[in-house]
């Protein structure tokens, strides 16, 4: 096959996020839902991949790699641990992080939030709070020496439309489920209001390129189900990318397909090969999110923020990633701005409600000894990134 080149200063990375990899992150809502007497999630996140500690180590592989830049995380409830008290050490903490890429070469791009906040932040409404936006904004705020300068890329908030639908996360509904709970939409007006106070707070810095990350979902209507299909993508995913309208990029984060029918979303065919988060292995879906998105919000450049697949065979991951990086190929000779690709994970981590059993990492990471062990796939990815093409 031909060699696939990207353009130049495409930007290759690795994602992860606070509370899937850096453990011990007892002051969030995330670590009180693990810990709920009617907990539904599989097992607690523990101490992770104890990267709170150990970032110089995944930066170092980050750096190592080839893959030129890390995507990662702030934790709010370290930050701000009680409402208005802020931790100086806490956000020294981020600003070594951004240093020790700097100093491996590493381009940083963080994300404000992903997913978890603080507990008091939850207990107080959280993001239908009246002052939701307002207090992510003192937040946004509070972390400007850890980001304001030598950080390119920052995302406010990660996967708004997750988290709104995450709030409707019955006990009964596991990751692999038939479709998404129906979005909490004063969650995802809050989540909107936040998102784009910080952007003018960030912009304001006069550094940073500000966007925020929407999970896609590549929604394949069939057959006469077009309206249907529509409806059921409006709350959940596109309303999400009009928001980023105006932005200076738009993060796409694509897994899987997802078919619609007269009666909603349909379960996965039998036969079909999955994951091991019960998702149909569809390498495609990063190139149907950036059409989309490029569709419904032209004019906004593309960072795909997140891709990948839980797999235990590395093989797969590798062969994932080469039709997913096709499928971007793809977008960009067809005339989509794609500024990069980030692969979900660097690590094997967190899971959310299906805890640690779904590795999506390119490295492993031993639960007793936090070893890190770097997959071949890891090193494949590295060599695409340095080569800056495919093939
Ligand atoms: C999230 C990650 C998650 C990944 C795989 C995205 O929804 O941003 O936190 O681990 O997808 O499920």
């Amino acid at each position: 096959m031909s060699r696939l080149t990207f353009p130049d200063g495409f930007v290759w990375g690795a994602a992860t996020s606070s509370h899937q990899i850096e453990g011990g992150n007892v002051n969030n809502d995330w670590w009180a839902r693990e810990h709920a007497p009617d907990a539904y999630t599989i097992e607690p996140s523990g101490d992770a991949c104890d990267s709170y500690h150990r970032y110089p180590e995944d930066v170092a592989i980050v750096a190592d790699l080839g893959l030129g830049s890390y995507r990662f995380s702030l934790e709010w409830s370290r930050i701000e641990p009680a409402d208005g008290e802020f931790s100086r050490a806490a956000r020294d903490h981020y600003r070594r992080m951004v240093d020790t890429c700097l100093q491996a070469g590493v381009v940083p791009n963080v994300s404000l939030n992903h997913f978890t906040v603080p507990r008091w932040f939850d207990e107080g409404g959280g993001w239908t709070a009246q002052d939701a936006a307002d207090r992510f904004a003192r937040f946004t705020e509070f972390v400007e020496p850890v980001v304001a300068r030598d950080v390119p890329w920052v995302c406010t908030i990660n996967e708004p439309n997750i988290t709104a639908c995450f709030a409707n996360l019955a006990a009964d509904t596991t990751f692999g489920g038939v479709g998404l709970p129906a979005p909490d939409l004063r969650i995802a007006d809050g989540l909107t209001a936040a998102h784009h106070r910080a952007v003018e707070i960030v912009r304001s810095w006069g550094g940073p390129r500000v966007g925020w990350a929407v999970a896609t979902q590549a929604y394949d209507a069939l057959p006469g189900c077009e309206e249907q299909t529509a409806r059921y993508a409006e709350p959940r995913e596109t309303r999400f990318l009009h928001e980023a309208t105006g932005d200076d990029w738009l993060g796409i984060q694509a897994y899987t397909r997802t078919f619609v029918g007269p009666d909603g979303p349909l379960p996965v065919a039998e036969g079909v090969e999955t994951t091991l988060t019960g998702w149909e292995y569809f390498p495609d879906a990063v190139g149907v999110g950036l059409r989309t998105a490029a569709r419904e919000v032209p004019g906004v450049p593309l960072l795909v923020t997140e891709n990948g697949i839980a797999t235990a065979d590395d093989e797969r991951r590798r062969a994932y990633t080469e039709g997913a990086l096709r499928s971007v190929h793809a977008a960009v000779t067809d005339g989509i701005d794609v500024l990069g690709y980030y692969h979900w994970s660097l690590l094997d981590n967190f899971e959310w409600v299906a805890g640690y059993r779904p590795t999506f990492g390119l490295v492993a990471v031993d639960r007793s000894t936090f070893t890190r062990t770097v997959k071949p796939s890891a090193r494949w990815l590295g060599g695409v990134a340095r080569a800056n093409a495919l093939g």
